[in-house]
């Protein structure tokens, strides 16, 4: 089935929607974006997404697109048009199409470019690789220095994606100065002692919306929570790992760099806050 999607103001069929060659989006990767995944035809956390949206766009200095009651109505439209019961809803705001190629910004008459398209993902929730975890490698971080803004800068993280895949792992977990920053398109995490480490917030990585969750739930699970950076060293010795992303949820982490973690399986903490993430997200879908 040919998808309906989303294009400045238009909803169109996949084949017919187009962006201008001098979009910024497409010539200097001057956009941002947003990942929401949808569960029984829902939304999950539509609320933090859009707050870290106006977040971005504010500290990149691009005009806002629409209001949130518009994208929402955006968002559900497309899942409705495109019968989505599981998958995710790409969105993304460019500076817009000055009609030519510069590097400085043009002027506030051009206006941005909002553009919406749905994943399908039926089952997504009962992911196999949820069941057996996940590998990882370590690599360096060579990323810029604002991760906590959710650009389409995203050619390293591709990368990282397939040195992990040419080492016969799933993905990367991304290292600077000795400590795991975070994974290719996720945020992580280990476990040592009941404890849950992660790395707390800053400039230095995405400021994940499932993060915010599972944080949030852990703590009223009474489950102990320390925000810090670990090392690789740490990771290994760890008694469980796991990453968070809206399209992962809680993934469990059972090898880093061909050593296994913990069991090697996955932990019962990744394992209970993958229940609790789901079941509470569910409950407050829209
Ligand atoms: N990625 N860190 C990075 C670098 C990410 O790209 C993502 C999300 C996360 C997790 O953020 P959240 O919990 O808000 O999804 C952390 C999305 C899913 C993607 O690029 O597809």
């Amino acid at each position: 089935m040919s998808r309906i999607v989303y294009v400045n103001g238009q909803y169109l069929p996949e084949t017919e929607a187009k962006i201008s060659i001098f979009d910024r989006g497409f010539l200097m990767a001057d956009g941002v974006y947003e990942v929401t995944s949808v569960l029984d035809g829902k939304l999950l956390d539509f609320a933090g997404h859009s707050v870290r949206l106006a977040r971005s766009l504010k500290e990149l200095d691009i005009a806002t697109p629409c209001s949130d009651d518009e994208l929402l109505a955006i968002h559900r439209e497309l899942v409705a048009r495109n019968e989505v019961v599981d998958g995710m809803v790409y969105l993304q705001v460019t500076r817009g199409n000055p009609g030519d190629r510069d590097f400085a910004f043009p002027g506030a008459d051009v206006k941005p470019t909002l553009v919406m398209f749905t994943q399908s993902k039926p089952g997504m929730a009962d992911s196999a690789q949820a069941k057996t975890g996940i590998k990882v490698i370590s690599i360096e971080d060579i990323r810029w220095g604002r991760r906590d803004i959710k650009t389409v800068q995203l050619l390293y993280p591709s990368m990282g994606k397939m040195m992990a895949k040419k080492a016969g792992a799933d993905d990367a977990w991304m290292v600077e100065d000795g400590h795991v920053t975070e994974g290719t398109s996720n945020n992580a995490y280990i476990v040592k002692n009941g404890r849950i480490i992660t790395r707390q917030l800053s400039h230095d990585i995405l400021h994940g919306i499932t993060r915010a969750a599972v944080l949030r739930f852990a703590a009223e699970a009474q489950m102990e929570v320390e925000e810090r950076p670990f090392t690789i060293e740490e990771a290994k010795a760890a008694d469980e790992a796991f990453y968070t992303s809206a399209s992962a949820f809680v993934m469990p982490v059972v090898e880093v760099d061909e050593a296994a973690i913990g069991t090697g399986k996955p932990g019962p903490v990744a394992t209970r806050l993958r229940e609790i993430y789901l079941e509470e997200s569910r409950k407050t879908a829209i």
